[in-house]
């Protein structure tokens, strides 16, 4: 697996080595022979691994290997699977998603599915879970008022620390593809979470984003102590953020370990790269 070189980029630190400090808050994932076919395709094919609480780990894989399909399955957004997913030890197997993201584990798409003609501000706004003003006691009592305020003060703050400020006030159209990124992670980092599903967060992001990005992904981890799986075909990144690494191939999971391990996997080469050494 040679040719990883950084692209340009100056990437963060490692900081895969160890698990994060904070994990007070995380959950861990657990896999128990996920299944999924769409018709004749059999895009997952008895998956099972465990992603320790506070363990940020990388899902590696060709093109068709399973990877969002997990990802679907995982979260909710496809609930037609056998096997069983657990999260921080709750049986949460083809829950919806909503239910999914209240038990504080949240995902972002291959492509941002972010409200383009809204603005960035009401974008983060969308995503707070149980807002007072959906029941119909915080309508009539009226205390979905402090609960917007409080919303808006909390979406502010999360703008702020993903350097957002400044196109608050756009549209997400108007957006690049890195801010793009960054405000879907800020949206569902709205939300608290435990776990975070990433699906190629760095695809479409400008090299002098990528960096930053990285960095929001360093910090989540750290600072929040979450759990994070990160898909995702630019391998450099999986190298510096995550401490290990599951690699899928026609839906299975071909090897795990290190990268480093990894390069000297016969099976993931051929498999991942198409090429023996
Ligand atoms: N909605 C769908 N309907 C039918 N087949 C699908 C659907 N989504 C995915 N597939 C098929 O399932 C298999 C796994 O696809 P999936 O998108 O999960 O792979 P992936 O590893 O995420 O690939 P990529 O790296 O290209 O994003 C592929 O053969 C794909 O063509
Ligand atoms: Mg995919």
């Amino acid at each position: 697996m040679t040719g990883l070189a950084v692209d340009g980029d100056s990437a963060p630190t490692a900081v895969g080595q160890s698990q994060a400090t904070a994990t007070a808050t995380a959950a861990s994932i657990r896999l128990d022979d996920i299944r999924c076919a769409y018709g004749g395709v059999q895009a997952v094919n008895g998956v099972s691994f465990e992603v320790p609480a506070g363990a940020f780990i990388g899902l590696i894989g060709p093109n068709g290997a399973g990877k969002t399909t997990l990802l679907d399955c995982i979260s909710g957004f496809n609930r037609g699977y056998s096997g069983h997913v657990y999260l921080g030890g709750q049986d949460i197997s083809r829950w919806a998603p909503h239910k999914i993201a209240s038990k504080s584990l949240v995902r972002t798409f291959q492509t941002p599915r972010l409200f383009r003609g809204m603005t960035v501000m009401s974008n983060l706004m969308t995503a707070p879970p149980r807002q007072i003003g959906e029941t119909i006691r915080g309508a009539i009592f009226g205390s979905w008022k402090d609960e917007e305020q409080k919303n808006l003060v909390h979406a502010r703050e999360v703008a702020a620390s993903f350097s957002l400020q400044r196109v608050l006030d756009n549209y997400c159209s108007e957006l690049s593809g890195g801010q793009e990124r960054i405000a879907e992670l800020a949206r569902t980092l709205m939300a608290d979470c435990k776990a975070i599903l990433l699906d190629e967060p760095f695809a479409g992001v400008s090299p002098a984003n990528r960096v930053r990005l990285a960095e929001h992904l360093v910090r989540l981890w750290q600072e929040l102590g979450v759990t994070i799986i990160m898909v995702e075909h630019r391998l450099e990144w999986i190298e510096q953020l995550c401490s290990s690494v599951q690699v899928m191939a026609n839906g299975r999971i071909l090897a795990s370990g290190t990268m480093n391990e990894l390069r000297k996997d016969r099976q993931v080469l051929e498999a991942y790269l198409g090429a023996a050494p």
